[in-house]
């Protein structure tokens, strides 16, 4: 079992509730500690007054009749008095002097008329409880023996003792910690999800940028740290979006500038004596026209910033097919897709035409037939597969052929007409949707293109 949690939400609440239950716990105990000195003073009170009240009405009366009078004394509960002939007899330790003071001194009565233990009192000379008189107790209050020497001989003995206030096995302490517990950690967790949020924001338009780079801006408002970061981030996505639009531009100015030298280059050709090597000459610089040209149109594509938009993806193939099968009359009974009737994505519908027609055209060209099987969704991706019967890729081509202008030495002869821009285009235009393009030589021969897409 896992306790740290992995989300940051998750984690700061758990240390927020588990600081908060700490700090909780020592405010409940200081409280308590509280209660506890109040209530023993009130206890103690309460046994003071007991004594008193014996140890007054004991003294006042004669010798022989005190054992009579002291049994017909109330006395609490933990109480006891006793007359006997010595002092008290226990194992508590002596007390220490103020407490000592404190007990017998009120015990005697010799307190103020006002209650404090003043010692003052016309009647009773200071310090009268005190003469002779013993008391034991422990630091806790919880039992006290006192002995007090009567006048005409003989003692007064008490022994007293109170239950132990226990304040953490109190209710009140529980339903307290229980209830601020449960309020502080709904609390909690409702103002870390709150304070987290632009994070899963800021996530989802990491995302969204890596699918479209013209994607919207995030909103630069929220907390400042928010705010600074969004503009942070909106910053590097204009500069992404400005590098890419600098590379694409580049490309097409070569592009452009090259088609200058070529047609004057391919009007001197036409002057060379040698005929081999003048059809040689203008065959490459046709090729390299055509290459040009596929530059430009590269270019001119992925400048273009088409909006995305929701379209339909079976609709797409099936025009594709349609319009394969016209251009190539003969392959056009090896043309078939298979899948749902409709599936709605979002996406360019120029770029993600363009992407499925190279696949596609690939496949006739090279492998004669193409096969398209949809994949309904799964786990957020449609799988569009195309497959042909063709020689398919030796293995150590396979990623090689995604390069530009890389074509396979034996479709060079052909005359297919390609410029090696086809592959790279279109993986060029899936991953901008988020998705990829990859291949693989089937296992009864024949190429597959898997196109994976984001819905
Ligand atoms: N379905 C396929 N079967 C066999 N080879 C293929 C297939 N698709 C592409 N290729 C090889 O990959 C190379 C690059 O393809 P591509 O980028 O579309 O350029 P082009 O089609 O213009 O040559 C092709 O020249 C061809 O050799
Ligand atoms: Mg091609």
């Amino acid at each position: 079992m896992r306790v740290w949690p992995r989300s940051l939400a998750a984690r700061t609440a758990v240390v927020l509730v588990a600081g908060l239950m700490v700090v909780q716990v020592a405010g409940l105990t200081i409280h308590a500690f509280d209660r506890v000195d109040v209530q023993q003073l009130a206890q103690s009170r309460e046994i003071v007054n007991q004594v008193q009240g014996i140890h007054r009405a004991v003294v006042a009366t004669a010798p022989d009749r005190r054992a009579t009078v002291l049994a017909s004394l109330p006395r609490g509960p933990g109480v006891s008095a006793a007359l006997s002939p010595g002092p008290p007899v226990t194992d508590l330790p002596e007390m220490a002097l103020p407490r000592r003071r404190f007990w017998l001194l009120m015990g005697a009565g010799a307190e103020g008329p006002d209650g404090r233990n003043d010692g003052v009192r016309p009647n009773r000379p200071f310090g009268m409880g005190m003469a002779g008189g013993v008391a034991y107790g422990g630091v806790q209050w919880h039992r006290v023996v006192l002995g007090f020497p009567l006048p005409g001989g003989g003692w007064l003995n008490f022994d007293a003792r109170t239950d132990p206030p226990s304040p953490w096995l109190s209710p009140t302490f529980m339903a307290a910690f229980g209830l601020m517990t449960c309020v502080a950690a709904a609390l909690t967790f409702w103002a870390v999800r709150r304070l987290t949020a632009p994070v899963r924001i800021l996530a989802r338009a990491a995302e969204a940028l890596g699918r479209d780079v013209n994607a919207p801006p995030l909103p630069e408002n929220g907390p400042l740290e928010i705010a600074t970061a969004a503009v942070a981030f909106n910053t590097m996505a204009g500069r992404i979006r400005r590098f890419v639009d600098d590379r694409t531009a580049l490309l097409a100015a070569i592009g452009h500038d090259l088609r200058t030298p070529i047609t004057r280059m391919k009007l001197r050709a036409e002057f060379m004596d040698d005929d081999e090597l003048r059809a040689k000459m203008l065959a490459d610089l046709e090729e390299m026209q055509a290459m040009v040209a596929a530059t430009l149109a590269f270019g001119r594509d992925a400048r273009t910033t088409e909006p995305l938009g929701s379209l339909d993806l079976v609709e797409l193939i099936r025009t594709i097919l349609d319009e394969t099968g016209d251009a190539n009359p003969g392959a056009a009974d090896r043309l078939r897709y298979d899948g749902p009737a409709h599936l709605p994505v979002k996406a360019r519908s120029l770029a993600m035409k363009r992407a499925l027609t190279n696949l596609i055209a690939n496949a006739v060209a090279y492998g004669g037939a193409a096969r398209v099987r949809l994949s309904p969704p799964a786990a957020g991706l449609v799988t569009i597969a195309i497959e042909d019967d063709g020689p398919g890729i030796p293995p150590a081509e396979m990623e090689r052929v995604f390069e530009p202008f890389h074509r396979i030495e034996s479709s060079r002869n052909r005359e297919t007409g390609g410029t090696g821009l086809g592959l790279p285009i279109a993986r060029d235009i899936m991953r901008a949707h988020g998705g990829d393009v990859t291949l693989a030589n089937r296992a009864g021969g024949g190429l597959r293109a898997t196109v994976t897409l984001p819905v």
